[in-house]
């Protein structure tokens, strides 16, 4: 079958259904191409913190409703190490800005609602995705669904398809640079069914590794702790997994509360940039094109960044033949990736424990997380990076002759 759009977007995690959302609200065409099934995106336990950036993306997108009915507010977190919490308050030191508590799997969902309540195509397990004619400018997707073969011609292909996906390795080698460096550790998340035992997120430093409390609701935890990232999870009980919880983020006068453990697994940690962004008509947004580890908490809010300034740029282009936004793309997202790659690596390498290291690395990680917390000028960076350096702050520096 033949078939034909302005946009062919693959992938259907947040960068993919965002754009198709942003685009749709601009009369522009788009048919979104997901390998697996709709239950399977909308259940995939992984981001949960939204920058303030991010939460107004998505009022705007027109999704912002049950977001802003049920996402918890947070305006600081607290750094756990030496028994004691030190709060941060990250409201205060950024002119007011904050961040919310929403799971992506919230965010995915409200977006396949919208997308379907509007009508517009979005096909959950398509097989054999493969891109085709990028070199003479007329892009082809080839897929295979519910049995049948199609072929999709299109303008542009937004390749929104995540760090494994077909999109990226399409391009050819000596067309892509990349820089990467691999973890020697990875998180055990779980989801538990009790009420979070804090009021904002801890982030602990302690001899036995890195642990991390988060949430997802009011009655539901969402909690981490550093592991080998070649771990099996069946080497962790459940109540393996809270005696680790409990020593892990020991503070004094705070206590843990356990509760049923609803979901487990363990994430490798990578830190990966690929640039440019763009091949000819095929533009890489979110962890298509990059990736950190997640102690950040910033990839979820690079992807929607990504695709704000590739739909403005697609607008442009399809309205009034512009293109100075499609070839600014990628120095202009990169600026800020490469922002967030280096905060995203600052706040890992001094939360977790480097087997490798000595008791000489274990001090200077004590003596940031002194200064952080003590210091005005240093957790006022931390928090600006935190919540989010703004769009214009992270564009791309003028050139000077
Ligand atoms: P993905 O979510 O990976 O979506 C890509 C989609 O493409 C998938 O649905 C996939 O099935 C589909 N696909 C793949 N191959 C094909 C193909 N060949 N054809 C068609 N479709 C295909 N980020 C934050 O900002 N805040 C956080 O708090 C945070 N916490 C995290 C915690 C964990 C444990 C993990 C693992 C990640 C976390 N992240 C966080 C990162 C965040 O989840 C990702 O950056 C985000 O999912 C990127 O979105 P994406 O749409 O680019 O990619
Ligand atoms: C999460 O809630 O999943 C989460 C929060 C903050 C992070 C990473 C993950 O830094």
């Amino acid at each position: 079958m033949s078939e034909r759009t302005q946009v062919a977007i693959i992938g259907a995690g947040p960068a993919g259904l965002l754009l198709g959302q942003l685009l749709h609200r601009h009369g522009i065409d788009a048919v979104i191409l997901e390998a697996r099934s709709r239950d399977y995106v909308e259940a995939r336990i992984r981001a949960g913190l939204l920058e303030q950036g991010t939460i107004e993306t998505l009022r705007e997108a027109g999704v912002g409703e049950r977001m802003d009915a049920e996402g918890i507010v947070h305006g600081g977190i607290y750094l756990c190490f030496d028994h004691a919490l030190h709060h941060i308050p990250m409201r205060e030191l950024t002119n007011g800005r904050t961040m919310m508590i929403y799971g992506q799997t919230e965010v995915v969902k409200d977006l396949v609602a919208a997308r379907l309540e509007a009508g517009l195509p979005l096909l959950f397990e398509c097989e054999d995705v493969a891109l085709d004619g990028l070199e003479h400018d007329e892009p082809l997707v080839r897929y295979r669904h519910e049995g049948a073969e199609h072929e999709l011609r299109c303008e542009i292909v937004g390749g929104c398809d995540g760090f494994h996906g077909i999109c990226r390795p399409t391009i050819p080698a000596d067309a892509l640079s990349v820089w990467g460096r691999e973890y020697p550790y990875g998180w055990l998340g779980i989801l538990a069914d009790v009420a979070p035992s804090t009021d904002e997120l801890i982030y602990a430093y302690s001899d036995r590794g890195f642990a991390l409390h988060s949430m997802r609701s009011h009655t539901r935890s969402r909690l981490y702790v550093q592991v080998d990232p070649d771990d099996d999870i069946a080497n962790w009980s459940d109540d393996r997994i809270w005696s680790e919880l409990h020593q892990r983020l020991a503070s004094d006068g705070w206590e843990l509360r356990e509760g049923e453990v609803l979901d487990k697994g363990i994430t490798p940690m990578r830190s990966f940039v690929a640039a440019p962004m763009r091949y000819r008509s095929l533009m890489l947004a979110g962890d298509a094109a990059h990736i950190v580890p997640p102690t950040g908490a910033k990839g979820l809010n690079l992807a929607v960044a990504d695709v704000t300034v590739l739909a403005d740029a697609l607008v442009a282009h399809f309205a009034s033949g512009s293109d100075t936004g499609l070839d600014e793309y990628s120095d202009r997202c990169l600026t800020r990736v490469w922002r967030a790659e280096h905060f995203s690596w600052f706040m890992t390498t001094m939360l977790h424990l480097d087997p490798q290291d000595d008791a000489f690395g274990r001090e200077l990680q004590r003596s940031q997380l002194r200064y952080v917390t003590r210091s005005t000028a240093a957790s006022t960076s931390l928090a600006e990076n935190y919540v989010g350096l703004p769009l214009e702050q992270t564009a791309p520096p003028a050139v000077t002759r």
